[in-house]
């Protein structure tokens, strides 16, 4: 039996409470599962840490997460610590420090889900969208001088490498080709940001040689967000800096049909470091510690947490359960218009996976 060693990381706001979903998922997934077994790993990194360490993370946590498998977390954020201070203390610290450079983003718009769009099907919008998550906008190179004076200068530098680009455009195309329509879209701004975004531009070219059987075409970024609401059809897999990929990819879960739902994966692709996987909504302090969290983004973290691992079927499975449960609207969540509580569709997920190969099971309220 093999054991997987897990690190739940959940962080600040509603991070709490859907991590601890997450994990319920897993284990009801290890109770039926012959082969392999989870060990989690809890780490109490956050807000709270913040205000009795004073940091986020301690020193060597990055050594604490490096014999993991993989990484869970929730979301970094809160109401008395300054955002860049919560964000860079800890997930892009993880981020940076384990070289998790594709952050992958699938969208989709699942089972039940009213999504906003009046013309497009769901099998209209089916994207992932591949996001450079170590360097471009958020390298952190800049700074401050002559602080509150009316000479103060501030930076902050966008950094591109070729290092950098090529390693995102080629797994952006592996990806492409590895999905049935073999389509790439690599998102630009190179009629403005005339030096960097150019020579992204002639790497996607370039590496685009070795991917004959991908197709792939060229679009702006301000271009993209109509052509993603007029004809997301025309769109598949999806390649963007850190920054446009970040913008881009709110609108494709809004598009999809709520926040809630998105799930992510920081990759570390040649598996030097362990992976995290994460839901994109963040801390949402309004509603946190009211149980009313939306977990299926986690939980979709969850399915590509076990795709990572190589655990396609049981992530088959976790995503059966997720797609059973959204297409029951009595089980949806506040940001679904519904009223459903996160436990519910924790203990509902939880029962699809227990009951599932048994016909005639389906979820309801608990
Ligand atoms: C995301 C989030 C973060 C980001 C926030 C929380 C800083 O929006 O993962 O997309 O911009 O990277
Ligand atoms: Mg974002």
């Amino acid at each position: 039996m093999k054991t997987y060693r897990i690190a739940l990381v959940p962080g600040d706001g509603i991070g709490k409470e859907v991590i601890s979903a997450g994990r319920e998922v897993l284990q009801a997934l290890a109770g039926t599962a012959n082969t392999f077994q989870f060990e989690f790993t809890h780490f109490d990194w956050g807000g709270d840490y913040y205000r009795r360490h004073g940091a986020m993370m301690p020193p060597d946590g990055l050594d604490a997460l490096r014999g993991m498998d993989a990484i869970l977390f929730g979301s970094a954020g809160d109401p008395e610590i300054p955002d860049h201070v919560t964000l860079w203390g800890l997930r892009l610290k993880i981020c940076q420090g384990l070289d998790q450079y594709a952050n992958v983003r699938p969208t989709r718009i699942l089972p039940g889900i009213d999504a906003p769009l009046k013309r497009c099907k769901p099998e209209d919008l089916n994207w992932v969208i591949v996001r450079e998550n170590t360097e471009g906008e958020y390298s952190g190179a800049g700074g401050r001088v002559h602080q509150g004076h009316p000479i103060e200068v501030a930076t902050d530098m966008s950094v591109m490498t070729r290092a950098g680009v090529e390693r995102i455009q080629r797994y952006a195309f592996r990806l492409a080709q590895s999905r049935p329509r073999k389509l790439l879209t690599v998102i630009t701004k190179s009629n403005a940001q005339r030096h960097a975004m150019v020579m992204w531009d002639e790497i996607a070219a370039e590496v685009a040689k070795d991917f004959p059987d991908v197709t792939w075409d060229k679009e702006l970024v301000d271009a993209a967000t109509a052509r993603m609401v007029n004809r997301p059809s025309s769109l598949d897999t999806i390649v963007a800096t850190n920054l446009h990929a970040d913008i881009l990819s709110d609108l494709a879960a809004a598009l999809a049909g709520s926040l809630g739902i998105a799930p992510t994966g920081n990759i570390n692709p040649e598996r030097v470091y362990p992976s995290m996987f994460e839901p994109i909504h963040g801390s949402a302090f309004d509603i946190m510690g009211k149980g009313l969290a939306n977990p299926v983004g986690t939980f979709w973290s969850v399915v590509m947490l076990l795709e990572h691992l190589g655990e396609i079927h049981a992530a088959q499975r976790v995503m059966c359960a997720i797609e059973h449960v959204t297409a029951n609207p009595e089980l949806h969540t506040r940001d679904l218009g519904g009223e459903a509580t996160t436990a519910q569709v924790t203990q509902a997920v939880c029962a699809e996976i227990r009951s599932a190969g048994k016909p005639g099971q389906a979820p309801s309220l608990a």
